[in-house]
């Protein structure tokens, strides 16, 4: 495929899964898109920051800027948002969605989720600003964003060190991820029922206690310092810093000195020298889980991590056989884990690929100079798409789609392209696997 042809393709997809009304309740107009319209039909966090990016490589601001928006209309005083937004269709798709709201909700009515996910939104509306050079926007939306950051931080810096605490296993974005299993108590294995049951009565606990979090805290129930979700964190309180820098907001010192704060104790916590891997942590233990699963390098996204650490990464991990390296790179987790399964399955993030997984690591890489590696993670997403369109996720060995359909995040790939200047218009991909 041209890459003319790829972003044609994106293009149709969001626009075919854009949603666009007026809520009465709320008295706004909303527009979000829709991940997978027959999967997930909701406006979710992390997957409207994933779509300013598609959104913005193919220069559809209006559009980028009316779901960043949307994403805040619900905002709380407080600052908080959800992690879904149910501005029409207020009853859950899944049965994992049911206890992810507070309590005594009105679910007819539009509402959002007791749960955050990675907050990726200041870069979003960074690349808004950087294509549009549109101050008047940062001004509506930068307030909104430092409530929502302002609370993350009062509310989920649990132990006053920087880190955020996730309570559930979806704030992490990735599901089913193995690294949790230990912590709800499921032995080593692939997904099952029992796991099924031992995620969802997380969520039950945490809705009985009405999501109140000295409760769950004083409780031991599910509490992760998660390496993705802190790595995203520093990276978009610097890009919060930026954009305080912008609109001349003293507070862009507040953002630095806390970005540089998470980064250290990042470093401290959850790097271990001996793996040479960056672990999620039990919060309250203070223990590193030792599951390998690409979030282990996302820290490498954030500029400053030493280069003795980025390179111990990528040479010990990236290609190694009997871990990542598959013909199409990379799993969702080690291949050696006992929790690998690279097919078709309802627990999600336990093998296959994730283009966002690519997308994310394709950037560390790119900023710590190992471009051929970098490429290879490219080529093998184009490979993917060609090969079997916009999928959910991919078999590692086989390059087969599964999941949902249409799916938005596959998008990342035009993100890709603009990131070097991708290849020439008419050149044919080459192939990967
Ligand atoms: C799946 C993903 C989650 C995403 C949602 C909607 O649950 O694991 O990260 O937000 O789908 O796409």
């Amino acid at each position: 495929m041209k890459d003319s042809e790829i972003r044609q393709a994106v293009r149709d997809i969001l626009k075919a899964n854009t949603h666009e009304g007026w809520s009465k309740k709320f008295r706004t107009e909303y527009c979000y898109i829709q991940p997978s319209p027959g999967t997930y039909p909701y406006q979710y966090f992390w997957d409207t920051c994933l779509h300013v990016f598609i959104l913005t490589a193919l220069d559809e601001y209006e559009l980028a800027k009316k779901n960043i928006l949307s994403l805040f209309a619900m905002q709380n005083e407080d600052g908080f948002v959800g992690h879904m937004l149910f501005w029409t269709r207020p009853l859950p798709a899944k049965a994992t969605d049911f206890f992810q709201g507070r309590p005594g909700l009105n679910l007819f009515q539009p509402h959002m989720t007791a749960l955050v996910q990675p907050p990726l939104v200041a870069q979003a509306v960074q690349r808004i600003h950087e294509g549009t050079q549109d101050k008047e926007f940062l001004r509506v939306i930068v307030p909104k964003l430092k409530k929502y950051f302002d609370w993350l931080a009062a509310h989920r810096d649990i132990d006053g060190d920087g880190l955020i605490s996730i309570i559930t296993p979806f704030e992490s974005g990735m599901d089913w991820k193995p690294t949790f299993d230990e912590v709800v108590g499921f032995r080593k294995g692939v997904g099952n029922r029992e796991l099924f049951w031992r995620v969802v009565s997380v969520d039950a606990r945490n809705f009985l206690h009405r999501y109140k979090i000295s409760t769950l805290v004083r409780r031991n129930y599910f509490r992760v310092k998660e390496v993705g979700f802190n790595a995203i964190y520093c990276q978009n309180l610097t890009a919060m810093a930026e954009l305080c820098d912008v609109l001349g907001d003293p507070d862009a010192d507040r953002y630095r000195v806390l970005a540089r704060k998470v980064m250290n104790a990042m470093i401290e916590q959850m790097y271990d020298r001996e793996a040479e891997a960056f672990y999620d942590i039990q919060a309250k233990s203070g223990e590193k889980i030792r599951v390998l699963t690409p979030t282990i390098m996302f820290p490498l996204v954030i500029r400053e991590m030493p280069s003795e650490i980025a390179g111990a990464l990528v040479r010990r991990h990236l290609s190694d056989e009997p871990e990542f390296g598959t013909p199409y790179p990379l799993p969702s987790v080690a291949r050696n884990d006992p929790s690998f399964y690279p097919f078709e399955s309802e627990y999600l993030w336990r093998g296959p690929i994730w283009i966002f997984s690519n997308w994310f690591i394709y950037q560390c890489l790119y900023y710590h100079n190992y471009r051929e590696e970098a490429e290879l993670l490219r080529k093998t997403i184009r490979t993917l798409i060609e090969q079997s369109g916009f999928r959910e996720y991919y078999n590692p060995f086989t390059g087969e789609g599964y999941g949902a359909e249409k799916f938005t995040w596959s998008g990342l790939v035009v993100d890709m392209l603009n990131i070097d200047g991708g290849v020439s218009d008419d050149s044919e991909s080459s192939r990967a696997g």
